[in-house]
This record gives structure tokens, sequence and C-alpha cells, in this order.
């Protein structure tokens, strides 16, 4: 691993032992070594598109057979991951802290699948499927919808229940994100490459309160500069070293 492992290892967990209360964000990393690729490491493009070129409200007016097959390729992968160790770990973190955020960018379920309670899920869920003419929302977990794009009830086009570019977040759910660095004494950066804002934006609102901040993940990002610590190396390893 590529951090200072005795001393900065020691460092972050003294602060997370002594935190009270605590918030952590997560991104596409924590859920890589359960087999769920990431946007933008290597394994992230899909018959040649980049995501950005998908995940976007133009690209679903465009072509909606091509962006649900594309969630169809990541419904499926995501359907037979499991979660790992990293998100093991911070089930049992919850668990000893009497006040516990756990703010995701992920839409892939599994923190709820690890057992995870308190999640702030800031892109949406993957498994929700929206109308864009009602916008009646429901529950689909088939791995692969078999008819795309899906229809509602009521005639109208269906689209996948998540944040795309350009689109507002949820405004209940980043309100209580920000609450809920303000209030941490300590906010845990997770596999995330902190450039998509709103949600990398916590990072500099936690600093700014004076909190301390620690980030896992193999590469140095813009949140690594930020961070009072930052541990280098994969997720499902070093959470359960912090934790235990
Ligand atoms: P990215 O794909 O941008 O970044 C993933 C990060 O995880 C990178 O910094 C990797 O170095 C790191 N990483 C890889 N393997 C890891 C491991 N085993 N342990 C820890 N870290 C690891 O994913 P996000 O930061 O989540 O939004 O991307 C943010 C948003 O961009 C996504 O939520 C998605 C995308 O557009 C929407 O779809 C709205």
């Amino acid at each position: 691993m590529g951090f200072d492992t005795n001393e900065d290892l020691a460092r972050a967990r003294s602060w997370i032992q002594a935190a009270d209360a605590i918030a952590v964000l997560t991104g596409a990393g924590i859920s890589a070594e359960s087999g769920v690729p990431t946007f933008r490491d290597a394994d992230g493009l899909w018959r040649n598109f980049r995501f950005e070129d998908l995940a976007t409200p133009e690209a679903f007016e465009r072509d909606p057979k091509l962006v649900w097959d594309w969630y169809n390729f990541r419904r499926e992968r995501i359907a037979t991951a499991q979660p790992n160790r990293g998100h093991k770990a911070l089930v049992a973190l919850e668990t000893r802290k009497s006040e516990f955020t756990l703010i995701t960018q992920n839409v892939d379920g599994l923190h709820e699948l690890a057992g995870s309670k308190n999640i702030l899920k800031l892109h949406g869920d993957i498994w929700l499927v929206r109308c864009t003419k009602c916008a009646a929302e429901w529950v689909d977990r088939r791995p692969s919808l078999p008819e795309i794009p899906p229809h509602c009830l009521c005639g109208g086009l269906a689209r996948p229940g998540v944040v795309w570019f350009g689109e507002p977040l949820p405004k209940r759910v980043i309100d209580e994100a920000t609450q809920a660095v303000k209030s941490s004494q300590l906010l845990i950066a997770v596999g995330t490459s902190a450039i998509v804002y709103p949600a990398a934006g916590l990072i500099p609102i936690a600093k700014a309160q004076g909190r301390t901040v620690i980030e896992i993940n193999p590469d140095e990002t813009p949140c690594s500069d930020m961070a009072d610590c930052s541990l280098h190396g994969p997720a499902g390893e070093i959470l359960p070293l912090l934790v235990t």
C-alpha cells in the first residue's frame, strides 16, 4: 500500500475512535472490489461510449434504447455483486457511533445489502424506474429489463431513477448530507474521484467547518491535498484495518 502504513493508519484509527459523530462519503471505488466497474477507471468504457455521453437527459432524449442498454448492462453486473469488506466495515462502524451518516454517490444498493442503515443516496438508485410523463416511481429488480425502453401504465416513457449530468440532486438529500457533514467531527471520503459536484463539494465544506478529513483511495485525487490523512490503497483492505 502506498501510504506511510503504520503512522497514518494509527492516526486515522485514533481519530475514528475518538469521534462520536462521523459522516462518510462513498463513490464507485468502494464497490470496485465487488466487481462493479467504476466510471473513470480503465474498465469504465461500454461499447466505446464514455459514460458522460450516456448519463445525460440529452442522451436519453436522443436514444432511450441505447441508454437503457447501458443500464441493463450495469444492472446485470450489479445484480450478481456482493458487498465487500469495505462495505461491511462501514456497517460495523455505524453500530459503534451515536451519529453516523453514510452519504453515497453509488446507485448500486450494496451499502443497504451489507446492512448500513442511515444512508443518503445523492445520485438515486439503479433499481428505481421513473415515468417521464406522470413521475410515478417503482422498483424493478430484474437484472435486465426484457423490454426497453420500458413504459409506465400511463403510457409514458420510463427512465432509470438516477441523477444524470446536468440534473439537480434531490434537495432534501443534499441538504441533509450537508447538515450531516457540518455536524460530524470527521468525514471519511472513500473511493471517489472527488470531481463531481455537488457531492465533491462536501469535502471543502467539512474543511471549512474545521472538521477532520480522511481519504481512502489507491490514487491521488483533488481530495488528497485537503485531507488530513490520505490512505492510498483499496477500501476493502484499509477500512477493516481502521475499524477493528
Ligand atoms: P469515479 O469512477 O469517478 O472514481 C472512482 C474512484 O475510486 C477513483 O478515484 C479510483 O481511484 C477509486 N478506486 C478504484 N478502486 C478502488 C478501491 N478498490 N478502493 C477505493 N477506491 C478505489 O467514481 P465516483 O467518484 O463515484 O454520477 O464518480 C462520481 C459520479 O460520477 C458518479 O456517482 C456518477 C458519475 O457520473 C452520476 O451518475 C450522476
